[in-house]
C-alpha cells in the first residue's frame, strides 16, 4: 500500500519513539542463585477446603441423590411423588426404638397392580450423568405385605425420557442393603432419579444413593474425579479443612463436630449447612452437610494429594458474626477432648479407641497428622482465654503437633493487633491471617511481610482473595485484575518464606448454580470443572516452588511495585532449576534484563505467562480457558536474559543450571 509522505513520517516517528521509550525503560533485575535467604517450606502453597458453595454435598462428594437419608428438616425435600396409572403415598417415619444418628426413613405404600407409584429425586441442581458411565445405585429396604413389590430405578432427562436404569425385586421383611448398577445411554447435566414400584404393598426405604463408578481412584462412595484432579494439579503442600465458619457454626449446636462425620456413612449425623441461610440474597434451604465427606475422607484426600492435613477445630465458640455463643471455660473439656481424640484418630495405634475406628474404616496406618488448628476466625479475649487452655493441654499431651491459632477476620485493626500481641506471649507454631481485600490492597501489600520478625511466630496466610468488581455471571468476580493482584502479593509471600510457612486462597470450590460466596478458586457444574485465573496464578507458584528463596533485586531492592513490577525467585537444589516469578501490573510491555548470577545457567529456558485482553475478563464454564498459561522458549546469553513482559501479565521463567559435583 502506497503511503503519503506525512503518513510515512508519522510511522517513522512512532517506531522511533517506541524504540527510545523501551530503551529508556529496560529494567535490570539481578538474580543471585548462590545467595539463598530462606528455605521454602514444603507446606508453602496449599489449599483451603470449606463446605461452602455446595463444595461437599453436590460438589466434590460424588453422591448424586440429595436427601437420600430423609434427614433434612423437611424429610421429603428434594423428592417428588410420581405415578403412572397407579396410586400410593409416602410417609416419613421414625425408627423405633431409635437410631439417633439417622432417625428417619420413609414408608412407600404402593397400590399399582399394573402401573407404578414412586418418587423422583431432583439431585443437586440436577444430576450430572455421562454417557456409557456406570452408575451404582443402593438403598436400604424392608418390605411388609406383598413380597412381589418390584422396584424400577431410572435416570430421566429433563423431558422425562429414560436414559438408563435397572430393576430390583425380592425385598426381604428385615432391613437389607440392595444394590444395582447400570450404564447411562446419554450425557445429561440435569438428570433426575426415579424410583417406582409396581404391585400392591408397602416398603420402607432409607439411604437412597447413586454414585458414578468413575470416582477419584475408583473408590465406591468416593469423590468427583475431575474436581479432585484440579486440586491435585496444584500439588498442594497442605489442605486446611473443613472451614472456615463451618467449624464455628451459626451457633454452638450447629458447629462442626468431627466425631459425627466418621464411621459408616449411615451413622453420621446430618446437620444444616450454616451457609444455607447466611447470605441474604443467596439462600439455599436445601444445603445440608450429610458428612459423606467426613474427617476420614479428608485425611485420605490429603494423603492422596501428598498434602499435610490441617484440620481446624471448634474452640468452644460459635461464629462471632452470628450467635457468638461461647462455652464457659469450665465446660471446655469436651472440646479439648475432641482435639486429643482427633490426634488419636489420625495418628494413634490401632489398639486405641479412635485409632481402631480409623483402621476399621480401611486405614490401619496412621495419617501422620502434624498440624491442628484451634478455632477459625475468632477474636478478642474470649478466643485467647480458650486458646490458652487448648494450647497448654495439647502441648503437654502432644508436643509433636504444631498448633495453628487464628488472628481474627481481618488483616489489621484492633482484633488483629490484640491477637498477635497475646499470641506472641503464648506458643502457637503458626498464626493464621485472613484477608479479603481490594485488588489495590494486594498490590500495595506485596511488602507486607518484609518487616515481620524473622525469629517470631510463623505466618499462615490461611484465607485470602482479592475482592473486586462483581457482574452477573457466577464466575465473573474471578477477574484477571484480582488474579494479577494476588500474583503481585504472592511474590511477597514467597520472598518472605522465612516468615510465611503456609498460604492458601479462599474459598476453594463453588457450584455455578449454588454458590453463596465469590470469588472462589475453582468453579464447577454437574459435569465440568474450571480453573479461574486465580487458580492459574496459584499454580504458577505452587508447581514451580523450589527449595530456597533467592534474591531478585532491582537497584538493590526487592520488586514490590516500582515501575509496576513485582518479582520473587527461588532455586530448586534437587532439580537444579531456578524459578523467577515476575508480575507486570501496567498497560505497557516492559523490557527487562535479567542478570543471572551464582550458578552456570543452561542456555535454554522457558517462560510461562498468564495474561488477558481485559482486566475484567474471567474464565467460565462456557469459556474455561480464556485466561490460560502459555509457554515459549527463552535463551540465556552469557549471564543475561532479555525478556519483554507483556502488559498486565504474570510470568514464571524457568531456567536450568549445571549442578556442581
Ligand atoms: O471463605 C469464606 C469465609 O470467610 C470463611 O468461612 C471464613 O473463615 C471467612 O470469613
Amino acid at each position: 500500500m502506497v503511503k503519503s509522505f506525512k503518513q510515512v513520517l508519522i510511522l517513522v516517528f512512532k517506531i522511533a519513539s517506541i524504540y527510545s521509550l523501551s530503551a529508556q525503560q529496560v529494567q535490570e533485575i539481578s538474580i543471585a542463585a548462590n545467595k539463598p535467604s530462606a528455605v521454602l517450606q514444603p507446606t508453602m502453597w496449599g489449599v483451603f477446603f470449606e463446605d461452602i458453595n455446595f463444595a461437599a454435598d453436590g460438589g466434590i462428594y460424588a453422591e448424586l441423590v440429595k436427601n437420600g437419608s430423609f434427614e433434612f428438616t423437611l424429610p421429603l425435600m428434594g423428592w417428588q411423588q410420581v405415578r403412572q396409572e397407579g396410586y400410593g403415598r409416602v410417609l416419613p417415619t421414625f425408627y423405633t426404638p431409635s437410631n439417633s444418628a439417622n432417625p428417619h426413613y420413609i414408608t412407600v405404600f404402593a397400590d399399582a397392580a399394573s402401573g407404578s407409584f414412586g418418587l423422583v429425586n431432583e439431585g443437586y441442581r440436577g444430576m450430572g450423568i455421562k454417557q456409557n458411565n456406570q452408575y451404582n445405585f443402593s438403598v436400604y429396604g424392608r418390605i411388609s405385605g406383598n413380597p412381589d413389590l418390584r422396584m424400577k430405578v431410572e435416570l430421566l432427562d429433563p423431558k422425562g425420557e429414560v436414559i438408563g436404569g435397572a430393576g430390583l425385586e425380592g425385598f426381604s421383611t428385615s432391613w437389607k442393603k440392595y444394590q444395582v448398577s447400570f450404564k447411562a445411554d446419554r450425557t445429561e447435566p440435569k438428570a433426575q432419579l426415579r424410583l417406582t414400584f409396581t404391585g400392591k404393598g408397602s416398603i420402607d426405604l432409607d439411604m437412597v444413593s447413586l454414585f458414578p463408578s468413575d470416582t477419584w481412584k475408583e473408590r465406591p462412595g468416593g469423590l468427583r474425579k475431575d474436581i479432585v484432579q484440579m486440586i491435585a494439579d496444584l500439588k498442594p503442600g497442605f489442605i486446611r479443612f473443613p472451614g472456615g465458619c463451618i467449624v464455628e457454626g451459626r451457633n454452638i449446636a450447629n458447629r462442626y463436630q468431627w466425631k459425627n462425620t466418621v464411621g459408616p456413612v449411615d451413622e453420621r449425623t446430618l446437620i444444616i449447612n450454616r451457609w444455607s441461610m447466611e447470605i441474604r440474597n443467596r439462600q439455599a434451604p436445601d444445603y445440608y452437610q450429610s458428612f459423606g465427606l467426613g474427617f476420614y475422607e479428608y485425611f485420605q484426600l490429603a494423603e492422596d494429594l501428598g498434602a499435610e492435613p490441617l484440620p481446624i477445630l471448634n474452640c468452644g465458640m460459635s461464629c462471632q458474626f452470628n450467635a457468638g455463643e461461647v462455652v464457659p471455660l469450665s465446660e471446655l473439656d469436651q472440646y479439648i477432648q475432641d482435639a486429643l481424640d482427633l490426634i488419636e484418630f489420625a495418628n494413634g495405634s490401632t489398639t486405641t479407641r479412635w485409632g481402631s475406628l480409623r483402621a476399621s474404616m480401611g486405614h490401619p496406618e496412621p495419617f501422620n497428622m502434624k498440624y491442628i488448628g484451634v478455632g477459625n476466625e475468632q477474636w478478642e479475649e474470649q478466643y485467647i482465654e480458650r486458646y490458652k487452655i487448648f494450647e497448654k493441654i495439647l502441648k503437654q499431651e502432644h508436643p509433636e503437633i504444631k498448633i495453628v491459632s487464628g488472628s481474627g477476620p481481618s488483616a489489621s485493626g484492633a482484633y488483629f493487633d490484640y491477637a498477635w500481641e497475646e499470641l506472641k506471649k503464648l506458643g502457637p507454631a503458626l498464626i493464621d491471617e485472613h484477608y479479603y481485600m481490594s485488588p489495590d490492597w494486594f498490590q500495595k501489600n506485596a511488602d507486607r511481610y518484609d518487616t515481620y520478625d524473622r525469629k517470631g511466630i510463623k505466618v499462615f496466610a490461611g484465607e485470602y482473595a482479592a475482592h473486586g468488581r462483581d457482574a452477573e455471571a457466577s464466575e465473573s468476580r474471578n477477574t484477571w485484575l484480582s488474579a494479577l493482584s494476588e500474583a503481585a502479593f504472592m511474590t511477597g509471600l514467597e520472598r518472605n518464606a522465612e516468615v510465611v510457612h503456609m498460604a492458601s486462597y479462599a474459598p476453594l470450590l463453588a457450584h455455578v448454580e449454588a454458590w453463596q460466596w465469590r470469588p472462589d478458586l475453582i468453579w464447577f457444574d454437574n459435569l465440568q470443572t474450571i480453573g479461574t485465573p486465580n487458580y492459574y496464578v496459584q499454580k504458577i507458584f505452587s508447581v514451580n516452588k523450589g527449595t530456597h528463596v533467592i534474591p531478585a533485586l532491582m537497584e538493590g531492592k526487592p520488586l514490590t511495585g516500582a515501575d509496576s513490577l513485582y518479582a520473587s525467585a527461588t532455586i530448586d537444589r534437587n532439580d537444579a532449576k531456578v524459578y523467577i516469578k515476575i508480575v507486570n501490573i501496567s498497560a505497557s510491555a516492559k523490557p527487562v534484563k535479567l542478570n543471572l548470577e551464582g550458578v552456570s545457567f543452561l542456555k535454554n529456558g522457558e517462560i510461562e505467562t498468564l495474561e488477558a485482553k481485559g482486566l475484567y475478563n474471567f474464565n467460565s464454564i462456557a469459556n474455561p480457558k480464556l485466561i490460560y498459561p502459555s509457554s515459549k522458549p527463552v535463551t540465556v546469553s552469557g549471564r543475561k536474559l532479555n525478556i519483554d513482559l507483556d502488559p498486565w501479565s504474570a510470568s514464571v521463567i524457568k531456567l536450568d543450571y549445571k549442578k556442581q559435583r
